[in-house]
């Protein structure tokens, strides 16, 4: 299931491609989302209000931790003002 993703570049929204790989089988997981600063991307609206930009990260860092092994690593990069944020998530 998982090879076929092995050595891979897979474009795509994350949340849709997260579907595709099974619980526990990524050994490090690293997402550099948008930080929601307004800056200009060509296809993604870097300007969500504060709840809804939260929310989009939870579900893809709800992902993250389903798909990596519990022997495994999860790495997000984003400014403090979201890590606090987080930081609860992972709880
Ligand atoms: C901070 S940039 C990543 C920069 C990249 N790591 C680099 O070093 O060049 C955030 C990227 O997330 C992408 N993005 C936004 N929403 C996404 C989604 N739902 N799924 C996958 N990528 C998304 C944006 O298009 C943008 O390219």
């Amino acid at each position: 299931m998982i090879e076929k993703y092995i050595n891979q570049i897979i474009q795509g929204d994350c949340l849709d491609l997260f579907k595709k790989i099974p619980d526990n089988s990524i050994d490090m997981t690293f997402a550099d989302p948008p930080f929601n600063l307004k800056k200009k991307y060509n296809s993604y609206k870097d300007s969500l209000e504060f709840k809804e930009y939260l929310d989009w990260c939870k579900k893809w860092i709800s992902e993250m931790v389903r798909v990596t092994k519990p022997t495994g690593s999860i790495l997000v990069h984003n400014i403090p003002k979201w890590l606090t944020y987080f930081a609860e998530i992972f709880k």
